[in-house]
């Protein structure tokens, strides 16, 4: 490092904003260098919202800044994997929001490049960073759920289609829906608190009834000009079912759009000494013969802030990430074989 704080560019200024007021938050441990958008009157307005000097409309001008330490990866899914790479090989230490690629492929070369650097790569997996998360996390490492077997997660809206017509919605720019949007998610969280079993099949299907007929829009996200053509190309619905190379399986559901009350949030585990719920966290055991309902007490901590202090503590402490590169493969290669399976009507058996 130049100096004794830590220097960050953040490329990408939508959820981006939100990784600028975590690092805002350090105070005196990190320095936010710059900020790169390819929409600069964005960039310029954020830059000066946030109080930094340069502003970039060029990631690799930005990335060729020797005093430049640490990026956080914040476009469109299509582009993660060409500013994470190019990111690597500038010699920057990297925070990539979800999902970690578009595709497999590119998720396999981040992965390639991150072994070959000496720097953090470290996965947004916010979910992870919740004080509840974190308790329940505890309560698993403690034994008290025993063996975790069966998990099901989801996450499901009635009407939250991102940006309906924008790039969320073109398979070109996000790589798919809701699966690869939001239920990367839950599933994420999920696998992180069964130990990150390596998947070894899955099977799922998807559907579109919403978004093609311009129905389901959610007030979130980037939304396109009026008039604009409305594009819409990637699932609304996704299922699908996963087995693990512990004998472990996976139920996950991800929806945009659907006919249900409202939305949810979940992640429920199966264990052989006990059962658990996100959201809200409960515990479910047998306590002197008696079935039992545990409502841990869990702190308000926001996953967002977290995840970057975490990220900040890494490359100060030269620590391996919560979130690495090998679990975002993990995840990448689950929803790969998730949209071949709907693809195929086939489960996919995930390669080693
Ligand atoms: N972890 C979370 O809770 C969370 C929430 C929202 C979005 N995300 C992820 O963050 C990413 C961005 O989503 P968003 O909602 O902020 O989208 P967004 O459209 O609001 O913002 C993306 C920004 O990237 C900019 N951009 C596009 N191409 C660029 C390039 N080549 N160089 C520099 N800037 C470029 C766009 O101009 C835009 O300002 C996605 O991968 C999404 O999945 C994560």
């Amino acid at each position: 490092m130049a100096s004794d704080k830590v220097q960050v560019g953040v490329v990408g200024v939508g959820i981006g904003r939100t990784h600028l007021n975590g690092y805002r938050k350090l105070g005196d441990r990190v320095e936010i260098f710059g900020i790169c958008d390819i929409n600069e009157a964005r960039a310029r307005a954020t830059a000066d919202e946030f109080g930094v000097k340069r502003v970039f409309t060029d990631y690799a001008a930005m990335f060729a800044e020797p005093d430049l330490d640490a990026v956080s990866v914040c476009t469109p899914n299509a582009l993660h994997a060409e500013v994470a790479l190019a990111a690597i090989e500038a010699g920057k230490h990297v925070l990539c929001e979800k999902p970690m690629a578009d595709t497999l492929e590119n998720a396999q070369k981040i992965v390639a490049a991150s072994r070959r650097s000496d720097k953090v790569f470290m996965m947004g997996m916010n979910n992870r960073f919740r004080g509840d998360t974190q308790v329940l996390k505890s309560f698993i490492n403690e034994g008290q759920l025993g063996d975790i077997y069966y998990a099901k997660c989801g996450w499901t809206r009635r009407n939250g289609i991102p940006g309906l017509g924008g790039w969320f919605t073109t398979r070109a720019m996000s790589g798919g829906g809701p699966l690869i949007d939001i239920g990367v998610h839950v599933l994420d969280l999920t696998t992180y608190l069964m130990g990150n079993p390596a998947p070894v099949s899955a099977s799922g299907s998807t559907y579109a009834h919403f978004g093609p007929r311009g129905r389901g829009a959610g007030g979130y996200g980037y939304a396109p000009d009026p008039g604009t053509k409305i594009q819409y190309d990637v699932e609304d619905l996704a299922t699908g079912l996963v087995k693990f190379d512990n004998g472990a399986t996976l139920f996950l559901e991800a929806s945009w759009a659907s006919y249900i009350p409202h939305d949810q949030f979940y992640s429920t585990l199966l264990g052989t000494e006990g059962g658990a719920d996100l959201e809200p966290l409960r515990v479910y055991k047998d306590m002197a013969g008696a079935p039992v309902d545990i409502a841990p007490q869990a702190p308000q901590i926001g996953g967002h802030e977290a995840e970057v202090r975490h990220f900040i503590e890494c490359i100060e402490q030269n620590k391996t990430p919560l979130a690495t590169a090998e679990q975002g493969l993990h995840i990448l290669q689950i929803l790969d074989a998730i949209y071949r399976s709907a693809e195929t009507g086939r489960e996919v058996v995930i390669a080693r």
